[in-house]
């Protein structure tokens, strides 16, 4: 079973669908939950389900905050999954972590992400370009932002009488079952990255 560490920034409800998830507690456990700033309703999720958590606050280690996480996690945890974690990691700990850190980002990439593009930021543009599907995407993270090789996307529609809440309620009802999906898949050891894509192996 791997071990992992689950980082957020807010309400964490994509860390519940994890801790809800059948393959909790057989394919992995979640032994960490990390908010990047405190008093978010994550670390609550966390605290009543019995996981240790720790706020590392970006606004006190700034560019410190990567190489601070990893100090907490490093040869305690297999895996680490962003879950609506709103800070980019740099660094060492993408190093010790190559093709172990999994994020979930709510649109179809490549369109609607990168630097500024997260939260109800995307699900706005997406309905102001009049796109007619939009979804979520699971991948892998580099040194980039949303930049890493895709594992899963979840599509879900846009109607002409959606505003940015009500499509935001739609893809994260998706992302909740795309996340947890994706890290049973890297536990089995069924992702292989190929040329920079990622095979899923029956
Ligand atoms: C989700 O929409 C996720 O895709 C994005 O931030 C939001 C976090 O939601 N990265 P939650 O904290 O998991 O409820």
């Amino acid at each position: 079973m791997y071990r992992v560490a689950v980082l957020i920034s807010g309400s964490g409800s994509n860390l519940q669908a994890l801790i809800d998830s059948p393959a909790r507690n057989t394919s992995y456990s979640i032994d960490y939950v990390i908010s990047d700033r405190p008093g978010v309703y994550g670390l609550k999720r966390a605290e009543l389900n019995g996981i240790k958590n720790y706020v590392v606050d970006r606004k006190v280690y700034k560019a410190a905050l990567s190489d601070e996480i990893l100090k907490l996690i490093k040869d305690k945890v297999d895996i680490i999954v962003l879950a609506g974690f709103l800070s980019i990691l740099r660094g060492e700990i993408l190093v010790a972590f190559t093709n172990k850190i999994i994020n979930i980002h709510p649109s179809l990439i490549p369109s609607f992400c990168g630097s500024g593009m997260y939260g109800i930021k995307v699900h706005e543009s997406v309905i102001q370009c009049g796109a007619k599907v939009s979804g979520c995407t699971v991948h892998f993270v580099d040194a980039g932002t949303d930049s890493g090789p895709i594992i899963l996307q979840k599509t879900v529609p846009v109607y002409f009488e959606d505003d940015a809440l009500s499509l935001q309620k739609r893809v994260l009802e998706q992302e909740h079952i795309a996340l947890p999906k994706a890290l049973d898949l890297l536990c089995k050891d069924r992702l292989k990255i190929i040329d920079g894509r990622v095979k899923i192996i029956d």
